[in-house]
């Protein structure tokens, strides 16, 4: 019997890969550091309702994404989202709606990943600090100085700088993941009481502080009573301000987004900061995936790509694909 193939990261390269090894016959077992699948797709539950902190969207453009997207549909955890679109720019909000087909996770971001996890073998809570090759299998460490194994092949589908040290197997790979920088982004919810009185749905803004906001109840399938919103940094403010205090995150983007959305804004009932530290690529990359394909390690993520969701679905495809044809 052949060893299983590892998979470390639930988020949507991780699941994308897995899914592509699985339906060619393959065992999998991923691990994830996390509670839940997702990563940088994950929601937070709040007695506000649930809010997409990390992507707020996606779009799909390459042939095969858009047949995944259409996939999702079918299985209820994809809808499209048609938001009332905004833009800031040279002191003014103005609408700015286009044609752009925009997708989100129903009823929350995460749905997507939970959809995709189904009956994989998911070891949650696992962080893996080393992956190391013996005579014939891989076997991984984790935090607690757990073994996990034997495993034919490994594929490391977390954040550039988290694959790093994950990489130290195959230097080649590990120098090429050392030299891409992710930058940080700032998010930042807020639930109202009573609904702003404002048109706006979703806006990208083009100077300041903020990056993005967007009605997060007006996405499909987000019940509840108050009036959420999610409100993004620039990489830039985000950087500047990676230290400060959730407390200062929270005031200083809700004064922003206060002064642009041009309607009274109350004190909001709720309010929510989080950081992350690698939210994007700091430029895009064509490279698919990485692989050693003799030693049998890849790794994939947004970072091999466009930084996008929709770059991530496709490197993990790259990386179980590569696998695949190294095997035959
Ligand atoms: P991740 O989602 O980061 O998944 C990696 C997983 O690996 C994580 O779950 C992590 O916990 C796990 N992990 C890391 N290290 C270890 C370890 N040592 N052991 C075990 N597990 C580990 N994209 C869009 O297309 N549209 C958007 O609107 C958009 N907005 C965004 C807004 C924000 C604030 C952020 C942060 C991102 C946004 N993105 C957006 C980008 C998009 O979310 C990412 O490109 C995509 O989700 C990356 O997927 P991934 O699988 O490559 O990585
Ligand atoms: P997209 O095509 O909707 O947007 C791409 C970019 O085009 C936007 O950032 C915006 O600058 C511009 N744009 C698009 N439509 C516009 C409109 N109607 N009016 C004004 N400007 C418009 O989506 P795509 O290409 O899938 O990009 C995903 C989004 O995710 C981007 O907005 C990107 O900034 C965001 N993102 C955010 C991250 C973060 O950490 N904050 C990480 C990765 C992506």
């Amino acid at each position: 019997m052949t060893a299983p193939i590892a998979i470390i990261g639930a988020g949507i390269a991780g699941l994308s890969a897995a899914h592509v090894l699985n339906a060619a016959g393959h065992e999998v077992h991923l691990f994830e550091k996390s509670r839940g699948s997702g990563g940088r797709m994950a929601s937070k539950r709040s007695d506000f309702g649930s809010l997409d902190l990390g992507a707020q969207y996606f779009t799909a453009r390459d042939r095969r994404f858009i047949d995944a997207v259409s996939q999702w549909r079918i299985q209820g955890c994809v809808a499209e989202w048609d938001p009332a679109l905004y833009q800031y720019r040279s002191g003014a909000l103005t609408p700015s709606q286009d044609e752009q087909p925009r997708w989100v996770g129903i009823p929350r971001m995460s749905a997507i990943t939970r959809a995709m996890v189904g009956d994989l073998p998911v070891s949650f809570g696992c962080r893996i600090t080393e992956a190391f090759r013996g005579p014939q299998h891989w076997s991984l460490q984790d935090a607690d100085g757990h073994n996990h194994g034997p495993f034919s092949h490994v594929i490391i589908a977390t954040p550039a700088p988290q694959a790093t040290p994950l990489l130290a197997t195959a230097p080649k790979l590990a120098a090429v993941a050392a030299g891409v920088v992710m930058d940080p982004t700032w998010s930042v919810a807020l639930a109202f009481k009573t609904p702003l009185d404002t048109p706006v749905e979703a806006c990208f803004v083009q100077e300041g502080e903020l990056d993005w906001f967007a009605r997060n109840r007006c996405k499909p399938g987000r019940e509840t009573d108050y009036d959420t919103w999610v409100l993004h940094g620039t990489s830039a403010w985000s950087r500047e301000h990676l230290d400060a205090s959730k407390e200062q995150v929270i005031e200083q983007l809700h004064g922003a987004f206060a002064e642009l959305i041009g309607c009274a804004v109350p004190e909001p009932a709720f309010t929510l900061a989080h950081r992350w530290l690698y939210a994007r690529p700091a430029q895009g990359h064509q490279w698919g995936a990485l692989a050693d394909a003799d030693l049998g390690i890849y790794a994939c993520g947004d970072w091999c790509g466009t930084g996008r969701v929709e770059g991530a679905w496709l490197s993990g495809f790259d990386a179980a694909s590569r696998l695949l044809d190294h095997l035959e």
